[in-house]
């Protein structure tokens, strides 16, 4: 059920700004990859152009070794699940309707049957009992949970978080970054933008480390915080650890 992800040579230039310049990544079926580096250099861009909300310049994005780039569009964000910084869940629907919506109208579901969806993907993310409130009943915590559950209602081979704690309170991102791993365990492919070098130490098989457009690093978590070959990871590490 889970895919791997390859990017190759991938550009990107927005105005005079070329933000990507000729990043690879490749992402295991059923592995975790973390994507570091400091605010600018590029790793929102790389969600955005890897599941193409951005058209790369050049390069190619492979889904399970198929190029995507000429699939619709549409079609391969059903494929990627997607959890930002913001839960941007409507706030006049209930919990379980915000995570129906898109199997019933995406997914061509039954009312019913997305409903069903729904309340499994609340029970793995632990608020089957938050089914019938409203998102502004919640935690923020909770609300990022239920964001999660949506995107896993869509049956994604994939999912992308980008900095999906950094607006949390403190005490609540113990909870999100827990289901995280527990999705990562259980064998879903992602790709993880995180500040949290504790989640990518230890929950991820491999981190890719970004600065200025460009990917200077790559390996695993051993070889990335313990023998960080260039001198600006080592700078990085030593900001943020
Ligand atoms: N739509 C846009 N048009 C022009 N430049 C953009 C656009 N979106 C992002 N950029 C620029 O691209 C660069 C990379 O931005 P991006 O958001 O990918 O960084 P980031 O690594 O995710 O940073 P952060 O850790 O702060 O979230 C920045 O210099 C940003 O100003
Ligand atoms: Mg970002």
């Amino acid at each position: 059920m889970s895919a791997s992800l390859t990017g190759t040579g991938l550009h990107l230039t927005l105005g005079n700004n070329h933000i990507l310049r000729g990043v690879d990544i490749h992402v295991e079926a059923g592995h975790a990859t973390t994507v570091i580096g400091p605010s600018g250099s590029g790793k929102s861009t790389l969600l955005r152009v890897l599941n193409r909300l951005h058209e790369p310049d050049s390069g190619d994005v492979l889904l399970d070794g198929a190029s995507v780039l000429r699939e619709d569009p549409d079609r391969l964000r059903q494929r990627i699940g997607m959890v930002f910084q913001q839960f941007n869940l409507f706030p006049h629907k209930t919990v379980v309707e915000n995570v129906a919506l898109g199997p019933r109208k995406l997914r061509g579901l039954t009312a019913e049957q997305a409903r069903a969806v729904a309340m499994e993907q609340l029970e793995i993310v632990g608020l089957a009992g938050k089914a019938e409130a409203r998102p502004a009943a919640l935690s923020g915590g909770q609300q990022q949970r239920v964001a999660i559950a949506r995107a896993l209602a869509m049956k994604p081979e994939l999912m992308f978080f980008d900095e999906a704690t950094s607006a949390l309170d403190p005490e609540l991102v113990k909870g999100v970054l827990a289901l995280m791993a527990d999705l990562a365990a259980g064998g879903m492919s992602m790709v993880v933008v995180t500040h949290e070098m504790g989640f990518a130490r230890s929950v991820s098989d491999s981190v890719v480390f970004m600065d200025q457009g460009m990917v200077v690093e790559t390996g695993t978590p051993d070889a990335l915080f313990d023998d960080a070959r260039t001198p600006r990871l080592r700078r990085f590490l030593d900001q943020v650890l």
